[in-house]
């Protein structure tokens, strides 16, 4: 039986536009996914799934992977976790050389699903580094990024930047910009991420910008506006600059509000987060719904967020230094 885990993620910038070859700065947070597999002696996969959201209901998905899961939540979410974990495995397989090996899968999540905290990113980087560990082969993070990267690209149909999964892999803030990869150094950041309990779906809000930026060419401008800021963001990083990076965000956020991925209640969290005096706030992956996030060292961001309508969870994230590893 072999285990391991790897971090959630916030966008400080360029989620959306990272897929049309932006730079982005994601942050590896302090929340996990833990994956614990066990080679089976037939070639099935049974996945069993528990505290899949912040508010640590327990799901019961025992069973193949296009079984009806017996669970009191969207079962569009929980198949879809289901399908990261089917592309993992299909990577790890592949790594190991081993095609028919199957496997039972346990996911144990602390990061809400399809809310923007890089969930399915997390499980499937987990999920290759255990499933390959358990066929006797240990890949290098740069290998797991790239075939969790892959997982993602093939589950979501094409619309996937490297940015969440090698975040995940690494761990620390990094800066992606098409096939480049690297990790970069960051202060203490001290992220406040507000929850509206719900997710947004990734294929169609990347397709949704997809069409605005072919429709309208203020659309294209917009998102390669979000590349300037992002630039600018990393030279405030490298200065520690949390007054700067704030004033960025609420632009990054603006701008992602243009391209229609914010919502209702994505947009009273933020300005909930600015209300109470947050250097910035905006919202994290693919918007539509999920979490924001703000940057305050005091606890007035987190306080605010509570009493936010549509708001189910405000709570401080570390930013981890780790990427996956074996538990
Ligand atoms: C989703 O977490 C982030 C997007 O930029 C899509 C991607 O980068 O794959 C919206």
């Amino acid at each position: 039986m072999t285990t391991a885990s790897a971090p959630g993620k916030v966008y400080l910038f360029g989620e959306h536009a990272v897929v049309y070859g932006e730079p982005a700065v994601p942050c590896a947070i302090s929340r996990r996914a833990r994956v614990t597999v066990e080679r089976r002696g037939d070639s099935r996969l049974h996945v069993h799934a528990e505290d899949l959201s912040l508010d640590g209901f327990t799901v019961e998905y025992s069973g193949e992977a296009d079984a009806t899961p017996d669970v009191d939540v969207s079962t569009d979410l929980v198949e879809a976790a289901m399908g990261y974990v089917d592309a993992a495995v299909s990577q790890a397989r592949e790594a190991a050389g081993v095609p028919e090996a199957g496997f039972d899968v346990t996911v144990e999540s602390a990061i809400p699903l399809g809310a923007g905290l890089g969930s399915s990113a997390a499980v499937v980087v987990a999920g290759i580094d255990a499933a390959t560990r358990e066929l006797g082969v240990e890949l290098s993070t740069t290998e797991i990024a790239d075939r969790a990267y892959r997982a993602e690209y093939d589950v979501q149909e094409g619309q996937a930047s490297r940015a969440d999964t090698f975040c995940s892999a690494t761990g620390g803030a990094v800066r992606v910009e098409g096939e480049d990869c690297r990790a970069i150094d960051a202060p203490d950041l001290p992220f406040v991420i507000g929850f509206d309990g719900g997710a947004g779906n990734t294929g169609e809000l990347v397709a949704g910008v997809r069409e605005l930026r072919e429709h309208y060419s203020f659309a294209a401008n917009t998102v390669e506006t979000v590349g300037d800021i992002v630039r600018q963001g990393e030279r405030a990083l490298a200065a520690g600059d949390l007054a700067e990076l704030g004033t960025l965000m609420d632009f990054n956020h603006g701008l992602l509000s243009a391209l229609g991925v914010s919502s209702r209640s994505l947009d009273r969290m933020v300005w909930a987060a600015r209300d109470a005096g947050a250097h910035g706030a905006k919202l994290t992956g693919a918007g539509g719904g999920g979490c924001i996030v703000a940057l305050d060292e005091t606890e007035e961001t987190e306080t605010a967020l509570r009493f936010t309508p549509g708001c189910e969870e405000g709570f401080r994230a570390e930013l981890d230094a780790e990427g996956v590893r074996v538990e």
